[in-house]
């Protein structure tokens, strides 16, 4: 096959994409370059980490993954730190080589080793068709719309936040116990923004609320939201403009590469057709707006079918993640329009739709009408059946979240009481694994023996507790721990998987009685999750407690959406199926850094044993690596 090359040499530099100057990761001096191959094509990426070893807390290194590919035969380049490689230390080199053949289609690529990704190291990542092969719509040009979240500090910095114990006297439902980030100053759109109003850069911009006690942004008297800045003498910063020509399709790639914030993305005056989500095909969706949380991706055509003119992309947090959290705004101009912007975003904030999520009770979610319209080739799934057989290895995994509190007296993510975080090894689980599948356990004991952080860690994938989460009634862990939770599968299972998500830490006595709009409602979260290694098809979801009995039969097993990202919502469930088909580890984790950070996340082994051997190039592990607990120790 012909080979794609791409020298990324990775530095630090000062760039004030939102008028606001700071540090973050560039490729070859640019935010965000995207990577285009043709399905078939080798990919070559020869990444040398530049970047200064003390550049904040960026010691440990970097490593890109190809989010949505599943990097079947190719495991070895999946890209995440300490699981399939050790990072790329500073002042070193790794190539990433590997033949595509992924479905041609919308993805990104991004750091993974430790918080790079919140720090810009990611971009779009475009497979093309290979020539002659059909188009999977009709359109005339295309472009790609990259959204993500754009916070003024350094992620690595921000982290340290999540790190600090938990403190008792803080026992109330405000974000403050429970060591939040916060939300991002702004949200970019490819790489523009706005902060507030740049005019106002110099403090000033946030208030408390004094009923929820939660930061909110600042909002200019008389307004519901903050308007784009429009001052073209700003030389900071500038509006990202997408020039359309009337008459004409554009197919979008729209990608959430962001941390934090689940977008509503409307075109003002033009609805949009989704045509594809996560890069596989759908039955053809015309919306108003999209729902695009994070990891996702959806390929749209919009026609250029209005008066020539100018008219806002208002890309807005859903209310799940909206409090406090800024609008983005681009320009669709029409070519030959004049340069007057409209005066304000036509689609306020407040009167966006939502779909649904305002409340509890209702999905409307255009994710759940989603449908498959095509099978993929070569994928064999039980789609058909309500009910899963057990001969043939079918599992059924109960996956629950909440946040616990870790004897270290820090809050963690966990699913199953078990917050995945740390490393156990200085050598890629996947190597160990492939060389001793029980080196896990063994390394838990171990670690509990010898251990002298006070975190209990304990390891899932145990003889005795690999069961625990299995459909048989077993009880999960009843104290919350911090280890490396796995499930062993073996090639060929079939996993169907319930997500189940519960309150967050604290929550037991929320006050749902404003609907969940009020102050509480950050404390019950939405998850995006997303995995590697293997497409899932998205059966369904739902609000409550999951019920066997009562919503099997709503499960859509006929042509459900075949995804790598997915929304648990807030106070409901999720249920997916897969085919555990690719030997290796494989990573399942909620996609809001953030919480990644803090513990919520988990692997699939299956056979590591039957991958092809490790790369001899890999790079090392630091020799401190033992027990790391990431970029900093439980304090
Ligand atoms: Cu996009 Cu495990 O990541």
């Amino acid at each position: 096959p012909a080979t794609t090359s791409y020298v990324f040499n990775i530095t630090v530099a000062q760039r004030a994409p939102d008028c606001f100057a700071k540090g973050v990761l560039v490729v070859n001096g640019e935010m965000n370059p995207p990577v285009e191959v043709v399905q078939g094509n080798t990919l070559e990426v020869v990444v040398y980490n530049n970047i200064p070893e003390d550049w904040p807390l960026m010691s440990e290194g970097i490593t890109i993954h190809w989010h949505g590919f599943d990097m079947k035969g190719v495991q070895w380049y999946d890209g995440v730190g300490y699981l399939t490689q050790c990072p790329i230390p500073s002042g070193a080199n790794f190539t990433y080589r590997f033949q595509v053949m992924e479905e041609p289609g919308t993805y990104f690529w991004h750091g993974h080793a430790g918080m790079e990704k919140v720090d810009s190291l990611f971009g779009p990542l475009i497979v093309l068709p290979p020539p002659g092969a059909p188009a999977i719509a009709q359109y005339d040009d295309e472009r790609t719309l990259l959204l993500t979240d754009n916070y003024h500090g350094e992620a690595t910095l921000l982290a340290a936040a999540l790190n600090r114990p938990f403190d008792p006297d803080k026992i109330t439902n405000t974000s403050g116990s429970f060591n939040w980030v916060g939300v991002p100053q702004s949200i970019l759109l490819n790489g523009h923004g706005f902060y507030g109003d740049c005019a106002l850069l110099d403090g000033g911009n946030f208030l408390v609320d004094p009923k929820c006690n939660v930061t909110r942004q600042w909002v200019p008297p008389g307004r519901s939201s903050v308007l784009p800045y429009n001052a073209p003498s700003n030389p900071g910063c500038s509006r990202y403009n997408m020039t359309v020509e009337a008459g004409k399709t554009y197919r979008i790639r729209m990608i959430n590469a962001g941390s934090l914030v689940f977008y509503t993305v409307c075109f003002a005056g033009h609805n949009v057709t989704i045509v594809a989500a996560d890069s596989f095909p759908v039955t053809p969706l015309s919306v108003s707006c999209v729902d695009i949380n994070l990891g996702q991706r959806y390929d749209v055509l919009l026609e250029a079918n209005q008066p020539a003119g100018n008219y806002w992309i208002n890309v807005l947090a859903t209310n799940t993640t909206r409090m406090g959290a800024p609008g983005g705004y681009g320009v669709l101009r029409y070519a030959g329009a004049n340069e007057t912007l409209p005066a304000d975003p036509i689609m306020q904030p407040d009167s966006v739709p939502m779909w649904g999520l305002e409340t509890f009770e209702a999905i409307t979610l255009p994710e759940a009408f989603l449908n498959a319209s095509t099978i993929p080739q070569g994928t064999v799934l039980p789609v058909n059946e309500t009910t899963l057989v057990p001969p043939n290895r079918t599992h059924i995994l109960h996956v629950t979240f909440s946040t616990v509190l870790l004897p270290s007296g820090q809050i963690r993510w966990a699913m199953n009481n078990v917050a995945t975080y740390g490393t156990p090894s200085c050598t890629p689980t996947l190597a160990q694994l492939q060389a001793d599948p029980g080196f896990l356990a063994r390394e838990a004991l171990q670690s509990k023996q010898g251990n002298s952080t006070n975190v209990d860690m304990v390891q899932s994938g145990d003889a005795e507790r690999v069961t625990m989460y299995l459909d048989d009634g077993s009880p999960t862990p009843s104290y919350p721990v911090a280890g490396q939770e796995y499930m062993q599968l073996k090639l060929g299972d079939v996993v169907e998987v319930v997500l189940q998500n519960n309150a967050a830490w604290l929550n037991e006595d929320a006050d749902y009685s404003d609907g969940g709009l009020g102050c509480n409602r950050t404390l019950r979260e939405e998850h995006p999750f997303h995995m590697h290694g293997h497409h899932f098809w998205v059966l369904g979801h739902g609000i409550g407690v999951y019920n066997e009995t009562a919503n099997r039969t709503s499960l859509n097993v006929v042509n459900p959406p075949y995804r790598d990202s997915f929304t648990i919502f807030k106070n409901g469930w999720s249920v997916i199926r897969f085919k555990a088909d690719n030997p290796g580890v494989w990573m399942m984790h909620c996609h809001v850094d953030w919480h990644m950070f803090m513990g919520q996340k988990m692997y699939f082994s299956v056979e590591p044993e039957t991958a092809p051997q490790p790369p001899s190039d890999l790079p090392q592990c630091p020799s401190d690596c033992l027990y790391n607990f990431g970029p900093f120790t439980p304090d």
